[in-house]
């Protein structure tokens, strides 16, 4: 994968997403959980479905003698942790390849385990292109995603030309085992499914 703006960014959504002294869920290991525990003092739990994947961060971790973060075999649609368990939950650049009928696991499973946030940065059309030219992923509905989340929890928005910053802060008095369904019981919900439902057609009509 092509690096776009590399550390940069990944300490931009660390900023953004004031994760300083938090414990942290890093969903798909990668440089921006050794930047977590190395400059914001965060407590990090790296997963990831790659065992290769894993053994690069460990190693780089021990090479630059950070002791914060900790690297464990996971996959993100279906997690083994319990409600709440962490602070922050983060996603960089992770999102697009999860199957699209797992995507909304995905979102819920991060959602599930957070206890203040869950922050995911994913790539614009042109930062997509850019990263992965030769078509192996799908690019994610940013207003899907978008939709997702407000869905869950008040969500602020950070756009760039190649990726978008989403920060879904958790609401106390959700539920956490089902949040769309528990939301489908409202007007404004089943007017949101509509919305999203048309976004996703439109999104497969676009990408067929
Ligand atoms: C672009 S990389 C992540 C980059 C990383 N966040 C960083 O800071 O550079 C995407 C990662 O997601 C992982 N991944 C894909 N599907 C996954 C799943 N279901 N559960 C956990 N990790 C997954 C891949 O193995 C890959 O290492």
């Amino acid at each position: 994968m092509r690096e776009i703006n590399g550390l940069k960014l990944r300490t931009e959504v660390l900023e953004k997403g004031r994760v300083r002294d938090k414990t942290l869920l890093d969903i798909g290991a990668g440089p921006l959980g050794i930047i977590a525990a190395r400059d914001f003092n965060c407590k990090v739990v790296s997963i990831d479905i790659s065992r290769e994947k894993l053994r690069e961060v460990k190693k780089e971790a021990a090479r630059e003698g950070i002791k914060g973060i900790r690297c464990e075999l996971e996959d993100a649609t279906n997690l083994s942790y319990k409600d709440n368990k962490f602070d922050v939950v983060v996603s960089y650049g992770v999102l697009h390849h999860i199957p699209l009928d797992k995507r909304e696991k995905f979102v819920h499973e991060a959602y599930r385990v957070a206890k203040e946030k869950v922050i995911i940065a994913e790539y614009t059309a042109v930062g997509f292109n850019l990263a992965h030219p030769g078509g192996e992923y799908k690019a994610v509905c940013l207003e899907w995603l978008e939709g997702e989340l407000k869905s869950l929890g008040r969500v602020e928005r950070y756009t760039g030309r190649e990726m978008n910053i989403y920060i879904c802060f958790k609401s106390k008095n959700v539920t956490h085992k089902n949040p769309t369904m528990k939301e489908s019981q409202t007007t404004e919900f089943k007017k949101s499914l509509a919305e999203r439902k048309e976004i996703i057609e439109n999104y497969r009509f676009y990408n067929a």
